[in-house]
C-alpha cells in the first residue's frame, strides 16, 4: 500500500493503473475507520483492481459549532486497516493541498439537501458535494463507495453526479451495525456507557417501525409512532421523518413507493443518525 498526501504524486501513481486498464475504486472517508468503511473498501475491493482510500476531515462540511476540531482521528490505526484490508492507495492530503488559498468555488446541491440533516446543519452537503466532487476529480475513480448510514449525503452526491456529467458508478453499501443494533459511526467513541445504551433507542424505534411496515402498516402516521415510543430514550430527538427514497419530501399515505425512515438525535453531547428502508426497489 502507497500512503500518499500530494495530488500530484497520487494522479502519477493513478495513472499507471488507468494506462493498465484497471477498474479504479474510490472509498472517501473521514478517517477513524469502523467496520462501516471496512465494509466499503470490502465492496471496492470485490468490484475494482485498485482501491484508493481517501482520509481527509473535510473543514467545509462542519458547521462553526460543530466537531470539526475534536473529530476523531487515529491515522496510524487507519492506515494498519487500510493496508490488511488490501487497499492499493490511502490518499490522506493535508487541508491546504485540498483547499488552495483563495478558494471559493463550490458545488451547490439543490432541494435534496433541504431537508432532514439540512436544516439543522446549514451548508453541510455544499461542504460535501464540494469535497466529493474534488476527490472525484483528484482520483477520478470508475467507481465510489458510500454508506447508506448518510442515506441524505447518498442521494446528494448521486444527483451531483448525473448533475455534473460525472462518469462515475455510485454503490450504496448497506449499514452496518453493532450486535445490539447501534450502526457503527466514528462518533459513538464520544458516548458514555450509559449513553451508549439509550442510542439503542434509535435502532429499535426504527425496526419497530419497519416490522410494523412488513407486518402490512402503509400508513405513515401509524409507522411514525411506533417509532417514536422508542426514541423517547434520547435526549433530544432533531428529526424522524418518513421520505420519499428518491425525492426526500414526507412520502405520501399511505405509502406506495419506497420510502426512508429517517432520525437524527443528540444523546448526551453526540448527535447520531440512522434510517431503514422501507420497500425494496
Ligand atoms: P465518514 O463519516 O468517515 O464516512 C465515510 C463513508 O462510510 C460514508 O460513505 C458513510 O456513509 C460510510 N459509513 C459510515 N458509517 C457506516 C456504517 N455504519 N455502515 C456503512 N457505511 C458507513 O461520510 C463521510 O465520512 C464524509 O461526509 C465524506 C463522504 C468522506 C466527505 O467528506
Amino acid at each position: 500500500m502507497q500512503t500518499i498526501t500530494r495530488v500530484a504524486e497520487l494522479r502519477r501513481t493513478l495513472a499507471k493503473s488507468r494506462g493498465a486498464d484497471q477498474r479504479v475504486g474510490l472509498v472517501p472517508t473521514m478517517g477513524y475507520l469502523h467496520d462501516g468503511h471496512m465494509a466499503l473498501i470490502a465492496a471496492s475491493q470485490a468490484q475494482c483492481d485498485v482501491t484508493v482510500v481517501s482520509i481527509f476531515v473535510n473543514p467545509t462540511q462542519f458547521g462553526p459549532n460543530e466537531d470539526l476540531s475534536s473529530y476523531p482521528r487515529d491515522f496510524l490505526r487507519d492506515e494498519g486497516l487500510c493496508r490488511d484490508g488490501g487497499v492499493a492507495i490511502l490518499f490522506a492530503p493535508e487541508t491546504q493541498e485540498v483547499y488552495t488559498s483563495h478558494f471559493e468555488t463550490f458545488v451547490e446541491p439543490g432541494d435534496l439537501a433541504k431537508p432532514l440533516c439540512g436544516v439543522f446543519r446549514p451548508g453541510h452537503f455544499r461542504g460535501v458535494a464540494t469535497v466529493v466532487c474534488k476527490l472525484f476529480n483528484m482520483v477520478q475513480p470508475d467507481v465510489a463507495f458510500f454508506g447508506q448510514k448518510d442515506f441524505q449525503q447518498c442521494a446528494v452526491v448521486r444527483r451531483m453526479v448525473i448533475d455534473l456529467n460525472l462518469p462515475i458508478e455510485m454503490v450504496t453499501v448497506p449499514t452496518v451495525r453493532e450486535q445490539d443494533g447501534l450502526a457503527m459511526s466514528s462518533r459513538n467513541r464520544y458516548l458514555s456507557k450509559e449513553e451508549r445504551q439509550r442510542a439503542l433507542a434509535i435502532n429499535r424505534g426504527l425496526s419497530a417501525a419497519l416490522d410494523e411496515f412488513r407486518s402490512g402498516e402503509r400508513n405513515v402516521e401509524k409507522l411514525i409512532a411506533v417509532a417514536k415510543r422508542h426514541l423517547e430514550a434520547v435526549d433530544r430527538l432533531q428529526y424522524l421523518e418518513l421520505v420519499d427514497s428518491d425525492t426526500l419530501k414526507t412520502a405520501d399515505s399511505p405509502l406506495r413507493r419506497p420510502a426512508a425512515l429517517c432520525a437524527a438525535a443528540y444523546v448526551g453531547s453526540t448527535r447520531l443518525i440512522d434510517n431503514v428502508l422501507l420497500g425494496l426497489r
